[in-house]
């Protein structure tokens, strides 16, 4: 059965007293989490530690990092290996937000290193894909997401592959409050499950959570999870109020 995932992206956001609030917000409430239906905190670097500690192993809640180096250790100023997440007991790492391929040049071919980096490791990655507006327009999204998942994943097993959780973040709904509708998103995450179906059959394909990012609220996320091939959200903005995101956890399926 493939997980359901609630994942919150605190991007550059909050002070360290900030974050520790929100963390013992969050975690003063009750959900309803399981082996199949989990949380996932992407906190910045500086305040991973402090995550991990805060959930001591919370039933569900797990903490991830928002990026990580391609190279094991090394002479990389100012960068962050996997190993030592890893150290921290982070379980997820998120791969390829389109905030990173856009202001930083990650291409498919480089998250596709950093991709085999954190399985290796025997970290989770969210990978994470989508198209800009013009694309949308031009009504090319499919393909365009096709190519992400060909040039950073295909590379990996069938066993790899069920280790990875996908994001379907389109641009155009990144911080604009202007959501996909619930059909838009469950035809492309079809389309998505299908392309992998097409690569490692579709018992395979059947197994790996896509969740769907951009302006997911409290008041939307249970009509966008209840769609069939939508197992939970990548959560930007609405992460930041404990209030708000326990809605958009317990509106998992
Ligand atoms: P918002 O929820 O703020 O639109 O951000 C989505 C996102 O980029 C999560 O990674």
């Amino acid at each position: 059965m493939r997980q359901q995932i609630a994942a919150a992206n605190w991007k550059m956001n909050l002070t360290y007293s900030q974050a520790e609030q929100l963390l013992d917000n969050l975690l003063s409430k009750e959900y309803n989490l399981n082996a199949n239906r989990k949380v996932v905190l992407a906190v910045p670097f500086p305040y991973l530690k402090l995550a991990v500690d805060k959930v001591n192993g919370k039933q569900g809640i797990f903490i991830a990092a928002q990026n990580c180096n391609t190279k094991k250790s090394g002479a990389y100023t100012g960068e962050t290996s996997v190993e030592m997440l890893q150290s921290l007991s982070v379980n997820y790492v998120v791969l390829g937000h389109s905030e990173r391929r856009e202001y930083f040049n990650e291409s498919n071919a480089f998250l596709a290193e950093k991709v085999n980096l954190v399985l290796e490791s025997n970290l989770t990655p969210i990978f994470c894909c989508g198209e800009s507006l013009d694309i949308r327009e031009a009504g090319t999204q499919n393909e365009f997401v096709t190519v992400q998942l060909t040039e950073s994943l295909f590379h990996l097993t069938a066993e790899q592959i069920t280790k990875v959780v996908i994001a379907y973040e389109p641009i155009w709904a990144i911080g604009t409050g202007k959501t996909a509708s619930s059909q838009q998103a469950q035809d492309i995450h079809e389309h998505i499950r299908n392309s992998f179906a097409e690569h490692y059959g579709q018992k395979v394909a059947n197994e790996i959570s896509i969740l769907y990012g951009g302006s997911v609220k409290g008041n939307n996320a249970a009509e966008l999870f209840a769609m069939a091939d939508v197992d939970g959200g990548l959560v930007g903005g609405a992460s930041l109020n404990a209030d708000e995101f326990a809605t958009i956890i317990n509106a998992l399926k």
